[in-house]
Formats: structure tokens, C-alpha cells, sequence
């Protein structure tokens, strides 16, 4: 079976999409230097799949040290490229990091890809290109924006850069893949979302809060022109995500592309509340929740969903898993983590 590369496959959505890999056959290379990931994760794939995934640690701002990754691993036929930093407050606080490590790995990988003739190649964006939406659902034509935050405009600049790239090189099959907003965990409870520190993102958050760690939830803002005025965001279960991946994958495997970079959202489609999901994870957990309304967070749009439409025509991907899946197997695998 066709050997994949991935890179930062020992985080958050590459371990997932590592074990979708595994479990349709694929032979899995991970590139990884733990920067924001946990060694044990390699193990726990193992638990979950059976098989180790082949693993190389690897700097990936190290043009020398990537090459020599991609050399031992010439007969990949793709390249999943998840490795990045992705703390929007960070990024704010210290945006050469984010340029330096997100944009140096993303160049670093295209060379020593090209180097050793891997023409496919799947990239890790996000929904925050969209910048500040004006209408919705977001489609891949809405325009794109300058984000708010540099972790944001590192993948705004990144897809600005596979474009021009796969415009110069014509036998090149790209895919940007932009993220709405990943939250849940895979079903055994052995991986999911492991943020160092404080979280940023709502559902970590949750988890944390309902663990014990965090005294409260902040919700930012209840006064946007929302139904029940708090923010909006298309979440999107991990494990779905991951498919979505695969799907990707086995069309550029097929030479199914009709351009030779495109992109594709990745969400359900639907929005929820910062309050749908708080009701939804008691509901779905049977438990309480601390929360308290304060000001709104600085940079946050107050509505954000996808059209799927074209991920669903052209890759034959939905996501098929609900919310209720999403918060149960969030605060299954935060129990477990605990444990
Ligand atoms: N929220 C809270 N309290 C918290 C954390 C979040 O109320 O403690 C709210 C936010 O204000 C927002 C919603 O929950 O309304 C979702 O927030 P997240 O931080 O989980 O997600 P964002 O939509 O802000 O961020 C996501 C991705 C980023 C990306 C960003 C912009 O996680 O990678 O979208 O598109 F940059």
C-alpha cells in the first residue's frame, strides 16, 4: 500500500487522520518534533490501530534535516502537511515564531518534496482566511481576507504560496483544505485535543472547566445579532475531519483534479451558539457546567459557517457525526486523559 507522509502527525488532527490512514492500509511516515505534541502519541495510535506508524523527529525549519527526512522516504506517494503553530494569542504576542516556523516548514517541505518527487500534497488552512465574513455560509469563492491574527495570515500567506508554486510547476496536485472549527475526539478515548497551557479554543476550555482545572468558562460576548446572542461557529468532529482527508488524499491518488491546486472547505454546514454547544455537552454529559457571560474576545467575527457543497460534489466527503458525538467524545477522552 502507498506510503504517506505526515507531518505534526502526532497532533491534534494529524493523529486522527493518521489513524484513518492506518486503518484504510496506507503505510504512514510521521514527521514530528513534539514542539506542541506529546511523544505518547505514537503509542497511543498503536493502541488504537495496532500498527506503529514509521516516525522521523524532525525539525521541519531545517532545510538540511528535512531533505534527509524526505530522502528515506523517496517512494512516498503524498504529503499531508499539518505541522504548524496554531495559538492565535501566541501568535499575536509573537509573530515572527509563527512566520518563521509556519511559513520556513511550509518551504522546507515544498523543496525536499520537489527534491524527491513527491507531486501530491494535501495543506492544513483554516476558515480564517475568510477574515471578517460579510454574508453565509462561506463558500471557497467568498473573498479572502487578511486574517486578524498572524497565526491566521500564516495560512492565508501559505495558500498565497501553493498557488504561485503549483502555477509554476503544472504536474504538481495540491489540495489547501481550510478547517471550520475541529472539536471532539476519537471514539476510543485514547487521542484527542492536548493544548499546552491555557486554552484558547471553547471546547478545550469546556472540557477543562468541567475537569476541574478551570474555576469557570468565560462566554465572550452575548450581544451578537445571533439567536440567543452569542457567537456562531460550524464545529466539526475530528474523526470527520480526518475522512475528509482521506477523501482528499484518494482523489489526488486518482489524478481526479481538474486544476492542479484547489481548495475545499471543511465544516457540517451548520452553525451553533457558544451556549448551543455549553446546553449540548451538559445535555450529552449529564453534568453542570460553571459559566459566566463577559465582553466579547477581540477578533472574533460573530458568525462563521461553511457551504459544503463542493467538498461533498467533488470529493464525495460529508461530515456525518453530530454535535452530541462531538462534546460526548470530548469529555471522554479529557476523562481519560485525566485518568
Ligand atoms: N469562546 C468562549 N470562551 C472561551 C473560548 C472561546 O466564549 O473560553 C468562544 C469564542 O469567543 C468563539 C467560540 O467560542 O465565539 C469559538 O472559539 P474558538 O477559540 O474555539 O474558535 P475560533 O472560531 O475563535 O477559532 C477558530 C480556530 C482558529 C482560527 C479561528 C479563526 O480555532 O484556528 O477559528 O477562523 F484561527
Amino acid at each position: 500500500m502507498s506510503k504517506i507522509i505526515v507531518t505534526g502527525g502526532c497532533g491534534y488532527i494529524g493523529s486522527h487522520t493518521v489513524i484513518a490512514l492506518i486503518d484504510q492500509g496506507y503505510k504512514v511516515v510521521v514527521f514530528d518534533d513534539f514542539s506542541n505534541a506529546s511523544e505518547d502519541t505514537l503509542d497511543r495510535i498503536a493502541k488504537i490501530t495496532g500498527i506503529r506508524p514509521l516516525f522521523t523527529r524532525v525539525d521541519l525549519k531545517e532545510k538540511i534535516k528535512v531533505l534527509e527526512a524526505f530522502n528515506e522516504h523517496k517512494e512516498a506517494k503524498a504529503v499531508i502537511h499539518f505541522a504548524a503553530y496554531k495559538a492565535v494569542k501566541e501568535s499575536i504576542n509573537n509573530p515572527l515564531d509563527y512566520y518563521e516556523n509556519n511559513l520556513f516548514s511550509l518551504i522546507n517541505v515544498l523543496n525536499a518534496q520537489q527534491a524527491v518527487g513527491i507531486n501530491n500534497f494535501i495543506f492544513s488552512s483554516s476558515a480564517t482566511v475568510y477574515g471578517m465574513p460579510e454574508s453565509f455560509p462561506m463558500t471557497e469563492n467568498s473573498p479572502v481576507k487578511r486574517p486578524f491574527s498572524p497565526y491566521g495570515n500564516t495560512k492565508k500567506i501559505a495558500e498565497e504560496i501553493l498557488e504561485d508554486y503549483t502555477n509554476a510547476n503544472t504536474k504538481l496536485s495540491f489540495i489547501s483544505l481550510r478547517y471550520f472549527n475541529p472539536i471532539g475526539a476519537h471514539d476510543s478515548g485514547h487521542i484527542g485535543e492536548l493544548p499546552s497551557g491555557i486554552p484558547n479554543n471553547l471546547m478545550p476550555y469546556i472540557t477543562q472547566t468541567a475537569a476541574g482545572l478551570r474555576d469557570k468558562l468565560w462566554v465572550f460576548g452575548d450581544d451578537y445579532p445571533t439567536k440567543d446572542g452569542t457567537a456562531v461557529r460550524d464545529y466539526i468532529h475530528v474523526v470527520d475531519l480526518a475522512e475528509a482527508h482521506l477523501a482528499a488524499l484518494q482523489y489526488l491518488m486518482k489524478n481526479q483534479q481538474k486544476a492542479n491546486y484547489e481548495i475545499y472547505n471543511l465544516g457540517t454546514g451548520q452553525g451553533y451558539s457558544v451556549l448551543e454547544v455549553i446546553k449540548s455537552f451538559e445535555l450529552a454529559n449529564n453534568l453542570r457546567l460553571n459559566y459566566e457571560i463577559t465582553s466579547r474576545r477581540e477578533g472574533d467575527v460573530a458568525v462563521m459557517y461553511a457551504s459544503t457543497d463542493l467538498a461533498k460534489q467533488v470529493l464525495g466527503w460529508s461530515a456525518k457525526r453530530d454535535l452530541k458525538s462531538m462534546v460526548a467524545s470530548a469529555w471522554k477522552w479529557e476523562q481519560n486523559f485525566r485518568k
